[in-house]
């Protein structure tokens, strides 16, 4: 396969995201041979840098992100700085002129990618700014990529959509969400499709629940800001567990193509029973982290923390049980959990399995332990199958034993990060791992009542100690269908 040319151009190049995830993924891409010598990144930001500024920052960032620095030289000079501003027309004039140039260069076949990693408040300005100016009308392709937040509630997500498509059509656009570039989180439909143990079980006949737990340990640290106005439920729920559960619901698709995959995607999100003001403290709880203790260090609360409230309602821990009314998952809940401040970094799914119809190995009234399939997105990688059997020279006893997959699924060193996947998947102009506007459209939807009752201050706000598991009322939701979580450690 040929290499993907194109010029990058990154919006907010000067960021914490561009520093930190995006210049060693495209360093990545290129010792990986995964991209030639045909590509150029223009980086845009107000600060006044100069290239030379702006290319010992991509040094900076890839020798503190990666052990190897090799032809960093070579590869810093493809990196070029335009000082810009986003309102103003000639700027993208001399933005068009510089990537005009590039292109010529570096034989970049007139494509683009305009990645967008900055303040959204721009997006819509800069989007339509680029076609207006004439930066998209190139030989090649142009692209829009979008990062996080996509609006804040549907009808400003509509707003926003409305404002890109104006300039760039649905196939243009690549909206990230870097759950999808994760490796376990693309192989849960490997794990699904390509295992004829999984598949005939994947439903209400034997399936018990589901639990998508994502927990951090760190705290709203300096985005207080960004995160008073979202709070997790926006952070994380509307996106990345929503995208989590899609991709454990959904039906096979009739072939791996983008469209086919999104649209059983979308079909999830369209099955998904609403939850009705009323009722939400049935169906989600919102919790709040105090102060506590982790690893023998103190922590603050999070209404402590910079840049918030000290009386603030935004929630750091939301737990969920998603219903889905389809034919495949009636009766079974999904039960999603994330939160900040937690007592471990964990990404997780446990797919809990109906017990057998009759118990030969236990006591009488005890159960049988559930067999599980554990799917570790993150720290770990791999899946473990939990199982009964018989421990050696025990006579007819049945005791959980754990197959577990987790060390031969890669080579740690070598698995490429998320940004690293989808930014190549852009520039091969695969959307796939990327949210269409319709599962964006009905997240929001999903959402919207939730967060809308929230603010009502219907279903008070639970407040739990840093580095706990969350609040107690998330345990007694489960605990109300007689299931508990399972550890995510
Ligand atoms: C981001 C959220 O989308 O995901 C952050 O804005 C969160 O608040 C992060 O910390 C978690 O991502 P990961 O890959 O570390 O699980």
């Amino acid at each position: 396969q040929q290499h993907p040319k194109s010029v990058i151009v990154i919006f907010g190049a000067t960021g914490d995201l561009a520093k930190r995830k995006l210049f060693p993924s495209i360093y990545r891409l290129v010792q990986n041979e995964k991209i030639g010598s045909e590509f150029a990144v223009v980086g845009v930001g107000r600060r006044p840098w100069t290239n030379d500024e702006f290319r010992n920052n991509v040094t900076d960032s890839i020798q503190s992100s990666t052990k190897e620095s090799k032809n960093l030289e070579e590869f810093t000079s493809h990196f070029y700085y335009h000082p810009f501003d986003v309102t103003n027309p000639s700027s993208y004039l001399e933005l068009n002129d510089l990537l005009g140039n590039l292109d010529g260069t570096y034989q970049t076949e007139g494509n683009r990618i305009f990645y967008l990693a900055m303040a959204p408040e721009f997006f819509g300005t800069i989007a339509q700014n680029l076609k207006k100016q004439g930066l998209t009308e190139t030989n090649g392709w142009s692209r829009l990529v979008i990062e996080k937040p996509f609006g804040h509630d549907l009808p400003s997500a509509r707003k926003l959509n409305q404002e890109i498509r104006e300039a760039f059509n649905e196939e243009q656009i690549y909206r990230i969400d870097h759950y999808l570039g994760k490796e376990m989180v693309q192989n849960i439909e490997v794990i699904r499709f390509a295992n004829a143990l999984f598949e005939p079980l994947w439903n209400n006949r034997y399936i018990s629940n589901i639990q998508v737990t994502s927990s951090e340990v760190l705290g709203v640290e300096d985005r207080g800001r960004y995160y008073e106005n979202s709070g997790a439920l926006r952070d994380m729920v509307q996106n990345h567990m929503l995208q989590m559960v899609a991709l454990l619901a959904m039906e096979p698709p009739i072939k791996l193509t983008t469209d086919e995959i999104r649209s059983e995607k979308v079909k999830v999100l369209r099955a998904l029973r609403p939850v009705k003001e009323d009722e939400v403290s049935n169906y989600f709880v919102r919790g709040q982290y105090a102060n506590g203790e982790l690893d023998g260090k103190q922590l603050v609360g999070y209404r402590e923390e910079n840049n918030v409230d000290p009386e603030s309602q935004t929630e750091t821990y939301v737990a969920g049980k998603l219903l889905i009314d389809n034919f495949r998952w009636a009766g079974v809940p999904f039960y999603i959990r994330t939160g900040k401040r937690l007592a471990a970094k964990s990404t997780k799914i446990v797919v809990q399995f109906k017990d057998i119809p009759m118990n030969l190995y236990y006591k009488k009234g005890e159960t049988l332990p559930p067999n599980l399939l554990v799917i570790n997105i993150q720290p770990d990688e791999g899946i473990t199958l939990q199982l009964n059997a018989k421990k050696d020279g025990d006579a007819g006893d049945s005791n959980p034993v754990q197959l577990d997959l987790s060390n031969d699924f890669h080579d740690g060193i070598n698995t490429p990060e998320a940004y690293e996947k989808l930014l190549y998947d852009c520039m091969r102009g695969d959307a796939t791992n990327f949210t269409h506007w319709d599962e964006v459209a009905l997240s929001w939807s999903f959402v919207d009542p939730i967060s809308e009752a929230w603010s009502k201050g219907k279903a008070a706000i639970a407040s739990y100690a840093s580095g706990s598991m969350g609040p107690k009322e998330a345990d007694d939701m489960l605990a109300e269908d007689g299931n508990q979580w399972w550890p995510v450690k």
